[in-house]
């Protein structure tokens, strides 16, 4: 897939280029120096902006700003434009999506983790949630999972379940965003894999064990205290993914550790 440089003010950095129908997934911590978030601030748009300002607590708003100026960068270098002629729309529940390019991408936040994946043409979501302790596991389980998944997630030992609940979470939300409903969607209508052992795949799809097939879902290592998925609508994709980079290896002048290859590369499963 090509697009055409067009924007001779592009960044100084090397253009990233989605071969293929490769999948690319990036991660980059959300905490940087105030001169950094300053720099990532200066690529949002007004209405990003606005949006910052509404959160209440610093580090929430911070994480905003470094996540969304991050993937103006990243796609900036996709598309070989600047981070500030990215141009976003919104889906009716407000994924956002690019508007003039076949590049599809989603982007999740959790902790001080921002997670990013980018294909061509195919709709795709990811999510990445920091573990954390949930009190009343079983009882949100049984709440908005389906009865499958919760009677696996019970039958796992207890050294296992934390990470089986945001392993189910993770591969379901991706699931979610990746059709753009977000949590408009019933996440007890589709049924994942649980098991140890079991590679992450979709069982069915509203009973529907064919649309199941029709779709891909990968766990993702980012990080030990991170569980992460992608899923997509199609057959398996050669799948790269980044070591996490800090937000100011995004940066013109800063190191590079954007531009080394990728740690891992898979066609099915990582
Ligand atoms: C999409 C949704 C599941 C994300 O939940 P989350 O775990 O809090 O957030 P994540 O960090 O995984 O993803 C957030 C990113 O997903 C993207 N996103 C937003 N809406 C999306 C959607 N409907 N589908 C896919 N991706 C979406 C954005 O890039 C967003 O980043 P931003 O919040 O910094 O703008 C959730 O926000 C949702 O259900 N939204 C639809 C309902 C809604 O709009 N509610 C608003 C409150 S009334």
């Amino acid at each position: 897939m090509q697009h055409s440089a067009g924007d001779s003010g592009a960044s100084g950095r090397g253009s990233f280029e989605l071969t293929g129908r490769t999948v690319h997934v990036r991660s980059m911590r959300t905490k940087a120096p105030e001169a950094v978030v300053a720099e990532l601030a200066a690529t949002l748009t007004q209405r990003e902006r606005n949006h910052a300002a509404k959160y209440c607590f610093d580090h929430l708003r911070v994480r905003y700003i470094l996540a969304t100026g991050g993937l103006r960068i990243l796609l900036g270098r996709y598309l070989n434009i600047r981070p500030e002629r990215v141009e976003f729309r919104y889906g009716v529940k407000g994924k956002p999506s690019l508007a003039g390019s076949d590049h599809q991408f989603n982007m999740s936040h959790s902790g001080e983790l921002a997670l990013f994946a980018f294909t061509p043409e195919c709709e795709l979501g990811v999510d990445v949630e920091r573990m954390r302790t949930v009190d009343d596991l079983f009882g949100i389980a049984a709440g908005a999972f389906c009865p499958e998944e919760t009677a696996e997630l019970r039958s796992l030992p207890p050294r296992l379940l934390h990470q089986g609940f945001f392993s189910l979470w993770t591969r379901k939300e991706a699931y979610i965003k990746a059709i753009g409903q977000g949590l408009y969607a019933p996440l007890d209508r589709f049924r994942v894999s649980l098991l140890p052992g079991e590679p992450a795949r979709f069982v069915h799809i509203d009973g529907d064990a064919a649309e199941a097939r029709s779709w891909m879902l990968h766990d993702l290592t980012i990080h030990p205290e991170y569980r992460a998925a992608v899923a997509y609508r199609d057959a398996a994709r050669p799948l790269e993914i980044w070591e996490t980079i800090e937000p100011e290896e995004l940066l013109e002048n800063g190191p590079r550790a954007a531009e080394r290859p990728p740690v891992t590369a898979a066609s099915d499963g990582v």
